[in-house]
């Protein structure tokens, strides 16, 4: 895969595109990655890339005409998907990482200053958000994405077993897990698994994800595969849920 991004702080990129995993795909030819400055494609003396909105407001946009001009010249050859980041896009999530790790090519475009001029997303096959928060651009947000879509990437975990046993596969998060010492300063791994009964840990380790998800992440349910058994125990931790607030509300009543 080829990711590519165009924005006006390319050497942001620096550094997290060459260390640990993302770096070792690149040495590995299994992710190629390159950071334009979109400041190539401006022709003022100042090589502007923000102007001051139509109608009034606070602060700057970026200016439609180098993001369509470098989106031209880097599209001429060979066809991308194009995203664009903005806190308006759609929410990241792991399913979107994975249509997008099946691409051939990416090109990622990042906004700074209070967003871009809204034409440039013609421009866009897709406008992704990272979250109901406003960053000061969207360069962190392509090295997000970026990093959740090289670990997809077939061959760059040495382990493909680790793609499919993690949190949000199936819509549910993932188990607990523990390494040696199996008791430290009192808090002890749970005995099961340290039988050695694989049937019994995968059982234990499904209900667990199970109960997490109930108790953290209840909206993902809706999407998770589970059978009635399993519906019966969502269902049991939505009463001890429940429980528990009527015992809080109730020991507040009596203070
Ligand atoms: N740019 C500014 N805020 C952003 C967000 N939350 N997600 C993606 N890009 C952004």
């Amino acid at each position: 895969m080829r990711i590519e991004t165009l924005s006006v702080f390319p050497q942001m990129f620096e550094g997290p595109m060459d260390a640990s995993i993302i770096g070792r795909a690149r040495r590995m030819s299994k992710l190629e990655f390159a950071a334009h400055d979109l400041r190539d494609w401006t022709h003022d003396r100042h090589r502007s890339t923000d102007d001051e909105p139509f109608g009034g407001g606070q602060g700057q946009l970026m200016k439609v005409e180098p993001v369509f001009e470098a989106l031209d010249d880097l599209l001429a050859d060979e066809p991308a998907q194009v995203l664009f980041f903005t806190p308006v896009g759609e929410t990241f999530t792991q399913s979107i990482a994975q249509q997008l790790a099946r691409e051939q090519r990416l090109v990622m475009v990042c906004g700074r200053y209070e967003g871009f001029d809204e034409r440039v997303y013609t421009r866009a096959d897709r406008c992704i958000s990272l979250g109901d928060y406003v960053l000061t651009g969207g360069e962190l947000a392509a090295m997000v994405v970026t990093d959740a879509v090289c670990r997809l990437l077939p061959g760059v975990l040495g382990d493909e077993l680790s793609n499919i046993e993690e949190s949000f596969h199936g819509n549910l998060l993932e188990y607990p897990q523990y390494t040696r010492p199996a008791s430290y300063r009192g808090l002890s791994v749970p005995e099961v698994l340290l039988s050695g009964d694989h049937a019994k840990i995968a059982a234990w380790r499904r209900r667990q994800s199970i109960i997490r998800t109930a108790r953290l992440r209840p909206d993902l349910l809706p999407d998770a595969e589970l059978s009635e058994q399993e519906w019966d125990l969502v269902r049991a931790c939505r009463r001890d849920l429940a429980d528990e607030a009527t015992s809080i509300e109730r020991s507040d009543c009596e203070r």
